[in-house]
């Protein structure tokens, strides 16, 4: 997919990984719009890099079909959705406390999981419904964010560990459903990059995460997950697969 002048949609994209992505994007060319939960950070970040932005609450079903329209009324039918919003969710499933609580168990997984497929499913079906493109007839694309965790779980890290778990698992089998319809999904599963939700990693863990990899040994940085982003939009034979962008590092038990 050439995404100079398409339309894109960008969930988390008032923040990290998401900003990132959407700056990217704009700079390539797509008419990017923003999604995420806080109307006053959504619209600055749209501000700063020329994007459009929408307050949306993934969760909130309703919130997304609104959102979705309001994307298409601006930009024509989004061909690329990039999934970042995301949130964190250490908890033990049995810790000193008893077992995990289910309500915040289920937070995680609402807005990790539900969230994306969400976006996702009401994404593809307005794809599947647009003209195909360029020499394989592609319709869209989506990139979902998972993590290293979903295939290294860590001691405390459950709710975090399932909802991505979640979106490696769907990653074959949603693009084995929409491929008759020219729709690729993939997913990056990133290893520790440097954003507001990693300042919430213990110092410790951040030392261990960063000293087991094998090069280079630092932070990813958000434009190194924007880089694989337009790579994988430019490579239409990436599909079905997550791609692990984390340095080589395999997580210890905790
Ligand atoms: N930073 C890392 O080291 C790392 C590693 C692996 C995976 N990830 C994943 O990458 C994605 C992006 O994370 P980030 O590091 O950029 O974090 P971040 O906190 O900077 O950005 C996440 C964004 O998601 C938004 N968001 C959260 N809940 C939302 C909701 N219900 N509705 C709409 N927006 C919501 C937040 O407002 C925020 O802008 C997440 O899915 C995260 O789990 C991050």
């Amino acid at each position: 997919m050439d995404v100079n002048g398409q339309a894109a949609l960008v969930t988390g994209g008032a923040s990290g990984l998401g900003l990132a992505t959407a700056r990217a994007l704009v700079c390539a060319g797509a008419r990017v719009t923003l999604l995420d939960r806080d109307a006053a950070l959504v619209n600055a970040a749209a501000d700063q890099i020329g994007a459009f932005g929408v307050s949306c609450d993934v969760t909130d079903e309703a919130a997304v079909v609104a959102a979705l329209e309001r994307a298409e009324a601006a930009h024509g039918v989004a061909r690329l959705l990039v999934n970042c919003a995301g949130i964190p969710g250490g908890m033990r499933l049995v810790g000193r406390d008893g077992p995990v609580d289910m309500a915040r168990f289920a937070q995680v997984i609402n807005v990790n999981l539900i969230g994306t497929v969400s976006l996702m499913t009401k994404a593809a079906a307005r794809m599947m419904a647009a003209e195909p493109q360029g020499p394989d007839d592609e319709r869209g694309l989506i990139i979902n964010t998972a993590s290293i965790t979903a295939y290294e779980g860590q001691i405390g890290q459950g709710a975090y560990v399932a909802s991505k778990g979640a979106i490696v698992a769907l990653t074959l089998q949603a693009a084995r459903e929409f491929a008759s319809k020219g729709v690729r999904v993939m997913a990056i599963a990133p290893g520790l990059f440097q954003t507001p939700m990693a300042q919430d990693v213990p110092p410790e863990v951040i030392d261990a995460i960063v000293s087991d990899a094998i090069f280079p040994r630092r932070f990813g940085n958000p434009e190194d997950f924007a880089d694989l982003v337009l790579s994988i939009c430019r490579n239409p034979m990436l599909n079905g697969e997550v791609i692990r962008l984390d340095a080589g590092v395999r997580l210890r038990a905790r």
